[in-house]
């Protein structure tokens, strides 16, 4: 709902090049991407009505990228042109199934909690709201704000992670790190202790990505393990951003957090039989039917 907005430059390559050294790699692409994009994405490619508050540029790219969220039926009402300024883009190298990725923010890094607070209107109605860490944490401490104002419900993947001040944590009611977000925000590689002080914090519930191993969750009185559907992988990026859409699509539907992990893991295990972030992002049938199949 609230977050970044990028197009993605990617680049097949059969290793990650050292430092200093040059490699030729290949194929070349270009697709929408950005983790506040991808997942406003996957909410409306699952059903949901998502709208978007972020910037673009003053760019090609960004007209572009406006032209998808509008194809995608993502409500773009909040989301600002900027003058004068680039549109986010990520360097993403994909190499056998994994990724590296490089973000240089442009557009996103001037989103301001006054931009949010001209889109207070689109929370009105909203089930849950979503949020990530590649646009200022003013933003996203606004629209946490916001959200919590209007009793909706608060999901905040922190990714790429950075320093949280605690009155963000507190207005979290489901966090959603990976494994090595999680052990930066809680100061621990063990997961039991970091859910325990992530929990002591104020977040209402952490769901913690584990790629193939699927996700781990726990909140005040249940804790879980939702392994992944086995599928072939092509391409990741994006699987985390598609399981935080699904995840928020599934809890607004009113499904209890076991439920809703595995949906999530569903729609994520499918974002990486496909190339890209966005695109590669399934549609509700799909998701459907692999969460049947894996009850
Ligand atoms: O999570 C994947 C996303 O990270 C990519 O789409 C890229 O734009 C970066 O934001």
């Amino acid at each position: 709902m609230v977050g970044s907005i990028n197009m993605d430059l990617i680049m097949g390559t059969p290793r990650l090049p050292v430092l200093g050294e040059t490699i030729l790699g290949g194929p070349f692409s270009t697709a929408p991407g950005g983790k506040g994009a991808n997942q406003s994405a996957a909410c409306a490619r699952l059903g949901a009505a998502a709208v978007h508050i972020g910037r673009i540029g003053d760019d090609g790219f960004g007209r572009q990228l406006l032209e998808v969220l509008k194809a995608e039926g993502i409500d773009t009402e909040g989301v600002l042109k900027t003058p004068g300024t680039s549109s986010g883009v990520a360097q993403i190298c994909v190499a056998g199934g994994d990724n590296s990725i490089i973000v240089a923010p442009g557009a996103n890094a001037l989103l301001s909690a006054g931009d949010v607070r001209q889109s207070e209107h689109l929370f009105r109605e909203a089930r849950a709201a979503l949020f990530q860490l590649e646009v200022p944490l003013e933003a996203v401490a606004e629209g946490l704000r916001l959200a919590k104002a209007r009793e909706v419900l608060t999901i905040l993947n922190p990714a790429p992670w950075r320093e949280l001040p605690e009155e963000i944590l507190s207005l979290v009611d489901v966090f959603v790190p990976n494994a090595i977000e999680l052990s930066q925000c809680a100061k621990t590689a063990n997961r039991e202790t970091a859910f325990e002080r992530l929990l002591g914090s104020g977040v209402g519930a952490v769901v913690m990505t584990a790629g193939s191993d699927g996700a781990y969750f726990a909140s005040d009185h249940l804790s879980g393990h939702v392994a992944a559907p086995v599928v072939e992988v092509v391409d990741s990026t994006g699987a985390g951003d598609t399981f935080t859409g699904a995840l928020a699509v599934a809890l607004g539907e009113g499904r209890q957090l076991a439920e809703a992990v595995r949906f999530g893991v569903c729609a994520g295990a499918l974002a990486c039989t496909r190339l890209g972030a966005l695109p590669a992002i399934p549609r509700r049938p799909e998701v459907d039917d692999l969460y049947e199949r894996s009850r």
